[in-house]
């Protein structure tokens, strides 16, 4: 999964100038591409995943939805450095945004979830997040004639499994995709969508090597790379990345390259949240990834080129969830 970074920029320069030869300057020859909303298919399966998100019933306290710490208003994270689980326990990592996340290789910092229907039961059961199980989650379901009847639509049994929650909750996270970023709009041929500065920062962006890893649609997402690839990394936070998956020393501290995509909206940045503000994110990235220093112009342009990123947010209607019967069971918030 890990390509080496030189062998990256090679190929993209070989890609930037055979375009050139081309004469084709349109986002086909740029190593980054417009986002693009998926076709819902089924809407019914949709909605009840976005119920089922927005639901603190499937966590312990009766009060931790996926929108905790997933917050749509705030570019589905909880901007703060690591998430507060049941309990108010401190959490070991930093929440990555579930906007644009169906784009990913793989789900979670380390990977090792391969999709969003395979994450989503993670939290539910993981004692430091929800804090509850997949039994009681879907006891609770069960316990909600509105929710039974809903399931009963979108998937045509009368089961109601994990496996169904999962599912339509996927179906709803894939929905959470942002187009139109200005960025975007430029890509697209619309040259006045970003201003000098913003271009500037973009290539820069592009020459100093910033695309071996963020790129595509999503500018990353698509491998894990070493935190720390020119200088180390110093944090206290106890993560190892994906050696925690493979099991392999030489996997240590290799992260799945998060999207930059909204990236003005998801600070803190970086799996420990150790970086406040996107200029520190890109001072960081430039010494220890590349092993270069920014000037303090240089990195303001970085940043103006990295706010061109941010989309058109989720349209979210709140949802009016189904109400518990007399035989739910009742939240535990302090036990
Ligand atoms: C207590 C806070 C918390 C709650 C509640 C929570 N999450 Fe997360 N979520 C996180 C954290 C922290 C991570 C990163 C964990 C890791 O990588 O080890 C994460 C990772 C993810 C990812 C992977 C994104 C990526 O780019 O890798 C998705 C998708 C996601 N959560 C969806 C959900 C859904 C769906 C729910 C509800 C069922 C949920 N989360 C509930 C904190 C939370
Ligand atoms: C060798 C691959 C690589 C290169 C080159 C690279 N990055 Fe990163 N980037 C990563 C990885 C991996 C992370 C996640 C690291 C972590 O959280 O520990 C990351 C994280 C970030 C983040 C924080 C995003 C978030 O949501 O936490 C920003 C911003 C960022 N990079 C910008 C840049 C910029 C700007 C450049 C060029 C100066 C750059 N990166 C070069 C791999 C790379």
């Amino acid at each position: 999964m890990r390509t080496p970074v030189f062998l990256l920029r090679a190929a993209f320069g070989a890609w930037a100038c055979a375009a050139l030869v081309a004469g084709t300057a349109t986002h086909a020859a740029e190593p980054v591409q417009p986002v693009t909303v998926p076709q819902v298919k089924d809407p019914a399966r949709v909605e009840l995943g976005k119920k089922l998100f927005f639901d603190p019933r499937l966590s312990r306290s009766g009060f931790i939805s996926c929108n905790s710490c997933h917050n749509l208003g705030m570019g589905g994270s909880d901007n703060i450095r690591t998430s507060i689980g049941h309990k108010w326990q401190q959490g070991p990592i930093n929440s990555p945004t579930v906007l644009n996340a169906s784009q990913n290789l793989a789900q979670f910092w380390d990977g090792r979830a391969k999709d969003l229907k395979e994450q989503a039961g993670g939290p539910i059961s993981n004692p430091g997040e929800m804090g509850f199980t997949h039994e009681l989650a879907v006891d609770m379901l069960r316990s909600i004639p509105q929710y039974v009847a809903e399931f009963k639509t979108v998937f045509g049994t009368d089961r109601l499994t994990i496996d169904e929650v999962t599912s339509a909750i996927a179906a709803f996270e894939e929905t959470l995709v942002t187009p139109n970023a200005r960025f975007d709009q430029w890509l697209q041929g619309r040259k006045t969508a970003i201003d000098a500065q913003e271009l500037r920062g973009y290539e820069l962006f592009k020459s100093s090597g910033c695309v071996a890893c963020h790129n595509g649609p999503n500018l990353g997402g698509g491998s894990f790379q070493k935190m720390g690839l020119v200088e180390p990394y110093r944090t206290t936070n106890a993560a190892q990345g994906r050696a925690g998956v493979t099991g392999k020393d030489a996997d240590r501290f290799l992260f799945k390259v998060p999207t930059l995509r909204n990236v003005e909206l998801t600070y803190p940045y970086f799996h420990d949240g150790g970086a406040d503000t996107l200029a520190q994110a890109v001072d960081v990235m430039g010494r220890l990834q590349l092993g270069r220093r920014f000037t303090d112009g240089e990195n303001a342009d970085i940043v103006a080129f990295l706010k061109t990123l941010t989309g058109e947010q989720p349209k979210i209607v709140l949802p009016i969830l189904p109400p518990s019967s007399d035989k739910t069971r009742r939240p535990q918030p302090f036990d």
